[in-house]
């Protein structure tokens, strides 16, 4: 299987980037073809310019390599910290520019916009995994999950991805080494679970 792998943390010794690179290497172990993006590291430009929003446009092409890739994948991985109960701003963007209608999802004849849309992704499956400082309860009672209610019902349920997985380890600024060694095998099963070495419908 494809699987497309999107990373959005800034500093490349983060826990984030333990959870993306042990996600890329389970991947790789069960014979997956793995496309990594670290948006911080190939500085992906987020913000949306305005002659990108039409559904008939020309785009850069950084962004159709970009759209080509989600399009085509079988699995999708996303790695982002909780900052402000979102995801950080580089990832946003990314949303914005490359979950594009006709791309990601699109309106059926007759509707121009105001009615439900129709998820193109093929993606078999999401994982999202998450780190945060916030105990679990609070972020539901309190904040209402947003990250949860963002990347399940707006993005992925959206955009035709039905089986969905996320994850968020929390607290980590006060983990210690093994708890995150911990999660890090988590990391790895979940990984397996999804996208297991004897998928049948592997396309590698
Ligand atoms: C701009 C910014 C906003 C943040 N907002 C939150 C927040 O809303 N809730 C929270 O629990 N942690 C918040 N944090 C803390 C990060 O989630 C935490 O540092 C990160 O998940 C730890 O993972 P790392 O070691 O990979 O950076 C924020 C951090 C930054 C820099």
């Amino acid at each position: 299987m494809n699987i497309s792998v999107i990373l959005a943390h800034p500093d490349n010794q983060s826990f984030n980037h333990a959870i993306a690179r042990t996600a890329v290497t389970q991947l790789q172990k069960n014979g997956h073809s793995v496309i990594f993006h670290d948006l911080y590291a190939e500085q992906f430009d987020p913000l949306l310019p305005s002659p990108e929003i039409p559904t008939e446009t020309l785009l850069p092409p950084d962004v159709v390599k970009h759209c080509d890739e989600i399009s085509s994948a079988d699995g999708i991985i996303v790695v982002h910290p909780n900052w402000w109960g979102q995801p950080p701003a580089i990832l946003k963007g990314w949303v914005d520019r490359v979950m594009r209608p006709e791309v990601a999802y699109k309106f059926l004849d007759g509707d121009q916009g105001e009615g439900i849309p129709v998820g193109l992704l093929k993606a078999q499956a999401a994982i999202v995994f998450n780190t945060s400082n916030t105990q679990p309860e609070r972020e539901r009672d309190v904040f209402g999950d947003p990250l949860q209610l963002l990347w399940k019902n707006c993005i992925f349920d959206l955009c035709g991805v039905s089986t969905f997985y996320r994850k968020m380890f929390t607290v980590v600024v006060t983990s210690t080494y093994e708890q995150r060694q911990g999660w890090l095998r988590k990391v790895e099963d979940v990984v397996g679970r999804y996208f297991s070495a004897d998928d049948l419908n592997r396309k590698t």
